[in-house]
């Protein structure tokens, strides 16, 4: 298996401004490339807590900190977790989006590379799976996911072309439904056809903004004071998610007459722009990466 490679790994650990005897939650765990460093700063006097959806990433996480006592494991979306047992935390890290494992293990059926059963379920004991939208939406809904999830202009034609070939035969594997969107699109993409198709069939398979947006808020409410959340994401749409509520927390209210603010706000932007990865990493993640970083000041 190839390994997942962290993304700004240096400038995570840097912005979230770690100190020894913090309690950190990474709520997109992954294969603890990030959680490591962390744990490195936070010490044995610290406590990590780990979530992942997905249960090869947790049950690889167990075997990598054996030997670790201050870390919780959590099999969960993060949108799902029980912050009353959790309690106020002092740093959150949100990595989005997918790892290198899932997308290169064949059977996980992400990829338009390798050909396997349609499935892009980040958490297998999930019941919908991307064969179940793909062969049972109607074209609208098609249509609507590959446009909204993937900023794709073709969504309709490709829709239809979706529809048409089921209609024949079901569409069961990746390679299937990467052939069917190759055949109706002009072939002067930079990009492989079907990319921003798979990116939209898998945003909405797993839910990934609904997760994003209901979450936000929560653990924000859950960071101590002078804690902080950093977040790394992947694509314009998360990141969008991400620069607006940000922009909502440092908001206050101003009066009508005055234009004075009323209240100072309860947070601050570590750095106003993103962080971006760099364009000639090795490693092709990194290059769409940013990461942004919010202080609770209040
Ligand atoms: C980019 S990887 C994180 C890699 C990690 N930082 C590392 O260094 O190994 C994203 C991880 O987040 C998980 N994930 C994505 N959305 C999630 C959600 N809503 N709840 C919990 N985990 C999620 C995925 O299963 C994946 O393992």
């Amino acid at each position: 298996m190839k390994l997942h490679q962290p993304v700004l790994l240096e400038q995570t650990i840097d912005l979230l401004d770690l100190k020894s005897g913090e309690i950190v939650i990474d709520m997109t765990a992954g294969y603890g490339g990030h959680s490591a460093e962390i744990l490195k700063i936070i010490g044995e006097s610290g406590r990590l807590i780990l979530v992942d959806r997905d249960e090869n990433a947790i049950k690889e996480l167990k075997k990598k900190f054996k030997n670790c006592k201050n870390i919780d494991y959590i099999h969960s979306n993060y949108s799902e977790i029980d912050w009353k047992s959790i309690g106020s935390v002092d740093k959150i890290l949100m990595d989005l989006g997918v790892s290198s494992p899932q997308l290169d293990e064949s059977e996980r059926g992400f990829s338009f590379n390798k050909d396997a059963e349609l499935d892009m379920r980040m958490d297998r004991s999930q019941s919908l799976t991307a064969k179940e939208i793909v062969n049972e939406y109607s074209e609208e809904e098609l249509a609507n996911i590959i446009y909204r999830y993937g900023e794709e202009k073709k969504s309709r034609r490709i829709a239809k072309a979706i529809v048409d070939n089921r209609e024949v035969k079901p569409i069961k594997t990746t390679k299937q439904l990467a052939d069917i969107v190759e055949n109706c699109l002009p072939k002067s993409y930079r990009i492989h056809p079907a990319t921003r198709t798979f990116q939209a069939i898998r945003i909405a398979t797993n839910a990934e903004l609904e997760s994003l947006e209901a979450t936000l808020p929560e653990a924000t409410e859950h960071l101590n004071k002078d804690g902080r959340l950093a977040i790394i994401s992947f694509h314009s749409l998360e990141d969008r998610i991400v620069k607006q509520f940000f922009k909502s927390l440092i908001e206050v209210d101003k009066d009508p007459v005055t234009g004075m603010e009323v209240e100072s706000p309860n947070f601050r932007l570590i750095n106003k722009k993103p962080l971006k990865g760099l364009q000639n990493d090795n490693n092709p993640r990194a290059r769409s990466a940013k990461l942004r970083v919010v202080e609770k000041i209040n």
